[in-house]
């Protein structure tokens, strides 16, 4: 019997409430996106819109994270949303007004235009149209309109690192024809994802409009998990959960009142929890710095900066941190704490003429030259590092700078007089380097990152080891430089990928491994430079590792030494330097691109490959063939 009943009762419940079907069956899965019209005249593409987005545990808890999702920076999406502190985390379900540019796109002539904002997405492992629509962007778009707007791409066969156009539902608000009615003006148009329990007066008062508007807009009908348009004509002022308090020591009675003010009750009870437990590690931290350096209550915001880099595992990492910091303040009595007028003396005000690259300049202070690195409050990772790290082979920190007003931070390096090895090689604008400058550059290199990889505890993993980041001092010796995405701690797992295109390692790019063995490979391909002369990736986009592990592995022993002979460096077979030293590196080289990690050499194999490769070659110079120039010391 019992069976039946539940029939019966579902068959009522269809018969009585035909919308209880409507609103489970889901339009958005057949939803190819919202057309629009490019030539009416009363259109306003493009224009300026937002998305309502929440933040959502485990991957999407902080601006940064967000941010790289929708190509925007964390102070773009903290304005709209009314979040004081960019750097800060966030806690799952936080609202924020993603500002997008909406434009109407035109498809082809029998589909017409639809209205979207175009938004590049990189595509990672077990990623699909689905998934990435669902969960990362929250259903504000849906995987049929993914592949309108990507014909050429097959959604069953993805390849990781290829871009995909998603188009971001959005829609413009029409141009008023006569500006004396004012209830039909908008502004600005939020796309919003209906929620299950949502209904029409909830959104209206959700974001300060009213029923009619929206019903104008979208009809009278929600479905769940469609996007609809709520017309608006102020951004609403989005109520933000934590409010932590600046500074101070008895604080809580505002943190609680503050905290009831904007949460319904079971929010409340979790959130005073959390934030409790946030105020309470943020303060003690905050102390530790105020007590330590003595620099005020700014650097609090540093702090808090630093979180977004590890956001994945905060929770376990806090105990570590406060220690850390510990070592972090010891340590800094060593560095010199400069002042942001020194600074802004030195460079002429961070002018132009004084940038060496990207946000680096180059300033004199007492005359004495060194290289300032302008950076967000992101500092700390770097500091953390490279108070470690001591040795010939590593750039080293001179001293640090915090600007308040500007919540911007300074490194302040050694100058390094002969700029970048990728200026040698790729530039043209020096001197040619010989082979035996080359080989003393690899083998610094190889020395640097021996240093970091097996005399530092924990290892640290410079992760991001490329030409650019090599540094050429007045004696052509090499000094690694940039440790701004190094990682202590070994076999980590990142979600988060970084590094740059020609020398990321095959499994950090797949799996996001970390470990000392993805240095290993980058060098591998900075090897590759020395000895051929060409840029990790060329403008077609072909990878030098790909083409060289390809030469390597041709089994025609003749094809093969004629594609060697025309990948080699001109400059190097010039100077007739001996093979041998050559194609010893060559062998360290591709032994360094093997696909398995654990196949690679380590540190110290390299090292002494390279030694020897350095015998050979020094034989030949002592011979008098082919004079050093630049000789190294
Ligand atoms: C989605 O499309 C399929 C096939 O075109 C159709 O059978 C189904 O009813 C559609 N669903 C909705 C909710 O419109
Ligand atoms: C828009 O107008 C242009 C000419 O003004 C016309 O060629 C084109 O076909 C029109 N497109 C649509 C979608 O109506
Ligand atoms: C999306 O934007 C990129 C760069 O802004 C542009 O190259 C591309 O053509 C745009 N794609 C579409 C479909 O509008
Ligand atoms: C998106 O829509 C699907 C149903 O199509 C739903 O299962 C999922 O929970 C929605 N995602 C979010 C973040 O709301
Ligand atoms: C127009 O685009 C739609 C959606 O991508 C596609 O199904 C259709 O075949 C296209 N038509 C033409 C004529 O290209
Ligand atoms: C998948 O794509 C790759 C290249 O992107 C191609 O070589 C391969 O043949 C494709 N596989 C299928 C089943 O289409
Ligand atoms: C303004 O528009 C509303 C409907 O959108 C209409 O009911 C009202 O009469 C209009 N008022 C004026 C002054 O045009
Ligand atoms: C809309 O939902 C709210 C709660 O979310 C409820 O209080 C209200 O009665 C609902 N209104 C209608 C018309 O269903
Ligand atoms: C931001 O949100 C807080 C907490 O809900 C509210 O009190 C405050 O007025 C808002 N600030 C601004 C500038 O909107």
């Amino acid at each position: 019997m019992e069976p039946y009943h539940h029939l019966f009762t579902l068959l009522l419940l269809l018969l009585l409430f035909p919308s209880f079907l409507e609103s489970q069956t889901q339009r958005q899965e057949n939803n190819t996106g919202y057309t629009c019209n490019k030539n009416q005249t009363n259109n306003n593409y493009p224009c300026q819109a937002y998305a309502y987005y929440k933040s959502t545990s485990p991957n999407f808890l902080d601006l940064a994270t967000i941010g790289d999702l929708f190509s925007l920076s964390r102070l773009a999406i903290s304005k709209p949303s009314n979040i004081s502190s960019p750097s800060s985390p966030l806690i799952p379900n936080q609202p924020l007004l993603i500002p997008l540019t909406c434009s109407c796109n035109f498809i082809n002539k029998t589909f017409g235009s639809i209205s979207y904002s175009n938004i590049t997405y990189t595509i990672k492992p077990s990623d699909t149209f689905f998934i990435v629509s669902t969960i990362n962007f929250q259903n504000l778009t849906t995987y049929p309109s993914i592949e309108v707007v990507n014909p050429s791409l097959v959604p069953t066969n993805l390849s990781i690192g290829e871009n995909v156009v998603l188009p971001i539902f959005c829609m413009c608000p029409k141009k008023i024809k006569s500006s004396s009615n004012i209830s039909n003006f908008a502004n600005y148009m939020i796309s919003y994802v209906v929620q299950p329990l949502d209904n029409v007066s909830s959104i209206a008062s959700m974001f300060g409009t009213n029923e009619k508007s929206i019903v104008d807009v979208n009809g009278e009908k929600l479905y769940d998990y469609d996007t609809i348009f709520v017309p608006i004509d102020k951004l609403p002022i989005l109520k933000q959960p934590i409010v932590l308090p600046p500074s101070g020591n008895s604080n809580d009675d505002k943190i609680i009142r503050d905290l009831a003010i904007g949460l319904g009750f079971i929010g409340f009870m979790l959130l005073l929890v959390i934030g409790i437990w946030i105020y309470r590690e943020v303060l003690f931290k905050d102390r530790l710095w105020m007590v330590k350096m003595k620099l005020g209550r700014e650097l609090y915001f540093g702090q808090k900066g630093n979180k977004e880099n590890n956001n994945n595992n905060n929770n376990n990492n806090n105990k570590v941190d406060v220690k850390l910091i510990a070592n972090v303040s010891d340590c800094l009595d060593k560095y010199r704490v400069f002042g942001i007028e020194e600074l802004l003396d030195a460079t002429n005000g961070f002018d132009e003429s004084c940038l060496i690259q990207g946000s680096v300049y180059k300033g004199s202070i007492d005359g004495q030259v060194y290289a300032i690195k302008k950076m967000e409050w992101n500092v700390y990772e770097e500091l953390k590092i490279l108070q470690k790290v001591n040795h010939g082979n590593l750039v080293k920190l001179e001293g640090f700078c915090i600007d308040p007003a500007e919540t911007n931070c300074y490194l302040v390096y050694e100058y390094v007089e002969n700029g970048s090895l990728y200026s040698w090689l790729h530039e043209g604008k020096n001197e040619k380097l010989n082979w035996v400058t080359r080989l003393r550059i690899a083998i610094d290199i190889a020395n640097g990152l021996l240093y970091i990889h097996e005399h530092t505890r924990p290892k640290v993993v410079h992760k991001d080891i490329k030409s650019s980041n090599i540094l050429l001092d007045s004696n052509m010796r090499a000094k690694i430089a940039n440790f701004g995405l190094a990682k202590s701690g070994m076999n980590a797992i990142t979600m988060h990928i970084v590094g740059t295109q020609g020398y990321i390692s095959p499994e950090y790019l797949a799996d996001g491994i970390v470990s000392t063995k993805m240095d290993v490979f980058s060098f591998g391909v900075v090897l590759l430079e020395l000895i051929s002369g060409k840029e990790a990736i060329d403008e077609e986009g072909n990878l030098l590792w790909d083409s060289a592990i390809k030469t390597f592995e041709l089994n025609n022993e003749q094809e093969k030494a004629r594609r060697l002979k025309r990948w080699l460096d001109e400059d190097i077979l010039k100077e007739t330097c001996s093979m041998e030293s050559l194609m010893g590196v060559l062998h360290v080289a591709i032994a360094c691109l093997h696909r398995d990690p654990s196949k690679r050499p380590s540190i110290m194999d390299i090292v002494y490959g390279l030694s020897k490769s350095e015998d050979t070659g020094f034989e030949l110079s002592d011979e008098g063939i082919g004079s050093p120039r630049l000789m190294a010391r």
